[in-house]
């Protein structure tokens, strides 16, 4: 599985322009490709992308039902939106939003509730990787999800390194490995997809994916180049 996020990226018209190609991309049946836009883009891109083999999800949403929320929105309307999937969790919002797993218990369950897939993020910052605590870290954001008593059908797991995210850096393969293999155990799901996002580029691709334990990627800044974009794709089919 491949993910480009968007991100607060892209005009309207660039929008469409970048769905238009995606359309067109090559996708091997086996390999499941989607894209999450601004918001309020998604109605743009999901047209574009309408019968297309690329899904379309947003990039975060609240477990809250219909109501007085300003600015949000909930799952309910992404799935009515025809959005497959929502991303949750991303360290952009735990940094900025102060979102932890805790607070993303509901909205992991409404996004499931409502038959989409949720991809949770996960990662941690380079003092905790410095300081030896990465697993720790990692192993703490995802004992919620498993507690919660939730149905786990349809979990999607991506490990993104905090210090890794649009820094250029990527960690190492034997790094990639070791997190991706612990996530899966903690799981305990043999079908589970975990994947691994921070600068992920047609250049990172080839070793990121050289891991048995990585599904794919979510990848930021390389997604809105639709040539890089292809060829993160071409490396996951080739590897
Ligand atoms: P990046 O972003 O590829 O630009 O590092 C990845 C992400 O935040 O998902």
């Amino acid at each position: 599985m491949i993910i480009g996020n968007w991100k607060m990226n892209t005009l309207r018209e660039e929008a469409r322009t970048l769905a238009e190609s995606l359309a067109e991309l090559p996708v091997q049946p086996t390999t499941r490709v989607g894209v999450c836009p601004p918001v309020i883009w998604q109605q743009t891109v999901g047209e574009v992308l309408k019968g297309s083999p690329v899904m379309v999800g947003l990039q975060d949403c609240v477990g809250d039902p219909f109501g007085a929320q300003t600015g949000c929105v909930n799952a309910a309307m992404a799935r009515d939106a025809g959005c497959q999937f929502v991303v949750l969790g991303h360290s952009e919002r735990r940094q900025r939003f102060s979102e932890t797993t805790d607070t993303l218990i509901p909205a992991l369950q409404a996004v499931l509730e409502a038959g989409l897939f949720p991809i949770l993020c996960v990662g941690e910052t380079r003092d905790d990787r410095d300081q030896g605590r990465a697993i720790e870290v990692v192993d703490a954001q995802l004992a919620p999800v498993l507690t919660a008593g939730l149905d786990l059908d349809g979990l999607v797991v991506a490990y993104e390194p905090v210090w890794a995210i649009g820094t250029g850096l990527s960690a190492s393969q034997s790094d990639i490995d070791t997190m991706h293999t612990t996530i899966r155990a903690i799981l305990d799901r043999d079908d589970a997809v975990v994947l691994y996002g921070g600068s992920v580029s047609p250049e990172s691709a080839p070793d990121v994916f050289a891991s048995q334990a990585v599904s794919g990627a979510l990848v930021g800044g390389a997604s809105l180049d639709i040539e890089k974009f292809a060829a993160i794709v071409a490396a996951w089919e080739q590897r």
